[in-house]
């Protein structure tokens, strides 16, 4: 028999207990800094330095963290489900824990692209990008990011995914960011949707979800020993 599938769509607090901050908590990103002044394309073209700066630190960070249990657990989850991962999270954490389908709605940390041509996509050799670091149109490479108001081109392979769930669980996402929390809206109508999250759930529109309210490690180990 073909294993049962399980959608995931995780954001940042899914990595928070590696130690990566949320963006929308308090103490999270969004506190220290302007949204519009490091992930917009807006911000690019103003002040390359200071965005390029935000996301290495990001990036040196992602070097010195480890996945945690939540990251594993989904990992270990593939010995009896087919998993699929839908992140909104540009770390390497799912990869890193052994995750073999994950796919980055917002981009990735590690990898770099061109600023004029946005299919020249390469993995940065360590944490930091400098100006003057081009691609081979000889362009300024840019972080791998989708910033705010640029389209999200992994959507439809997204939403076509989620249509295609046995079970959907969302961990560690204030579902504030669309296209990527509209998602839930192509789960097929009786799935079961489980939200494990340690707070409660702000403007969620599904008609009908389990909420495991925990943190990301000790949610998904009570998902997976009381409910799957
Ligand atoms: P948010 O910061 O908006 O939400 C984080 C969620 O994680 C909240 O619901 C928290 O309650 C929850 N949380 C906090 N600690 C947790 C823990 N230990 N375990 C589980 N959950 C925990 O982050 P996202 O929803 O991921 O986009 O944000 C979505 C997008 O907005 C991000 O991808 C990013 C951001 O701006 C870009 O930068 C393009």
């Amino acid at each position: 028999m073909s294993k049962k599938r399980i959608v995931v769509l995780t954001g940042a607090g899914v990595s928070a207990e590696s130690g990566i901050k949320t963006f929308r908590d308090s103490g999270g990103l969004w506190e220290e800094y302007d949204i519009m002044d490091v992930a917009t394309p807006e911000a690019w073209e103003r002040n390359r330095d200071l965005v390029m700066e935000f996301y290495n630190q990001r990036r040196k960070q992602l070097y010195e963290v480890e996945p945690n249990a939540a990251h594993y657990a989904l990992a270990e989850l593939e010995k009896d489900y087919d998993v699929r991962i839908i992140t909104q999270n540009v770390d390497d954490l799912h990869e890193r824990a052994g995750s073999t389908h994950v796919m980055h709605l917002h981009g990735e940390l590690k990898k770099v692209r061109s600023s004029v041509d946005e299919n020249l996509v390469y993995t940065l050799d360590g944490w930091e990008l400098k100006p003057g670091d081009k691609c081979e149109k000889g362009s300024q490479l840019r972080p791998h990011i989708v910033w705010f108001g640029e389209p999200v081109h992994m959507i439809p392979a997204a939403a076509e995914l989620s249509a295609t769930a046995d079970i959907y669980v969302i961990i560690g996402t204030s579902l504030n960011v669309y296209p990527a929390a509209g998602l839930v809206d192509y789960v097929r109508p009786g799935t079961p949707v489980y939200l494990i999250d340690p707070a409660e759930p702000g403007a969620i529109h599904i008609p009908k979800f389990t909420f495991i309210q925990e943190k990301a490690g000790t949610g998904t180990k009570k998902l997976v020993e009381e409910y799957l």
